[in-house]
């Protein structure tokens, strides 16, 4: 931080950032959802509209105000951000995906309260798939536009943190992905909370910090000799 406002490199460049963490309804007062913060997206959104871009944030279940300079698309669902993202996306020169995304949602929504020893208790939930926005993204974009995804990974028994999200860049077909390594060190050489940011031609670049705002350096330095 501090830096950014210095330059104007992402100037008149438009800018689409997904964030936070969607929440799938099970009725009227119970949701699905994770623990994303949606504070590494509001740090991609401040940092390039502070760099001159003009930047759209769907922000899902986002608790922060909206970053100076920037619109704001509020979201709940993974089916809302769906929406929200393909009528953003087409007019944009870089969309970027930092929000978690349900993978499953309640098959059913109940329309009212599930209550305690009734007919509606439910014994299990059943999920269906929810929609992968960043491949459906990547597939319709217009020539020329940047696609970044992140990813939080971990080395298992079948391959390490790189290998894994190799394999993820290749199968979402995006431009950039932003790799945290949610293992607890090792791979990249750092304990703390390492980030690379991988290109679909096959470089690999390590962020130095750990932070939100350096990490949205990171991602934006490597987007910006790739943009037209
Ligand atoms: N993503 C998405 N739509 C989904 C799931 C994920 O757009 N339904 C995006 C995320 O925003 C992120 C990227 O895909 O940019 C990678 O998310 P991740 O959860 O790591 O990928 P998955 O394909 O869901 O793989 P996994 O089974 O490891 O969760
Ligand atoms: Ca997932």
């Amino acid at each position: 931080a501090g830096a950014d406002v210095l330059r104007a490199d992402l100037d008149g460049r438009r800018v689409v950032v997904s964030a936070g963490g969607t929440r799938e309804p099970l009725d009227p007062v119970r949701y699905l959802g994770n623990r994303s913060s949606g504070k590494q997206g509001w740090a991609l959104a401040r940092v390039a509209a502070a760099r001159g871009a003009e930047v759209t944030l769907v922000a899902a279940n986002v608790d922060q105000p909206a970053p100076f300079g920037v619109r704001v698309v509020p979201v709940g669902t993974a089916e809302e951000l769906r929406t929200a993202m393909l009528a953003e996306a087409p007019d944009a020169d870089v969309v970027v995906m930092t929000a978690a995304v349900a993978d499953f949602r309640p098959e059913s929504v109940a329309t009212t309260k599930l209550k305690k020893d009734s007919a509606s208790e439910p014994d299990s939930v059943p999920l269906v798939r929810n929609p992968d926005v960043l491949a459906e993204l990547v597939t319709k974009r217009p020539s020329g536009q940047l696609v970044v995804g992140f990813a939080a990974e971990t080395g298992d028994a079948d391959a390490d943190v790189l290998a894994h999200a190799r394999a993820k860049l290749a199968r979402k077909g995006c431009d950039l992905l932003v790799v945290n390594d949610v293992s607890g060190g090792g791979v990249f050489g750092r304990p703390d909370n390492a980030a690379v940011v991988l290109a679909a031609d096959g470089t690999a670049t390590e962020v130095p910090h750990g932070t939100k705002d350096a990490v949205a350096a990171a991602v934006w330095q490597a987007v910006l000799p790739r943009l037209g």
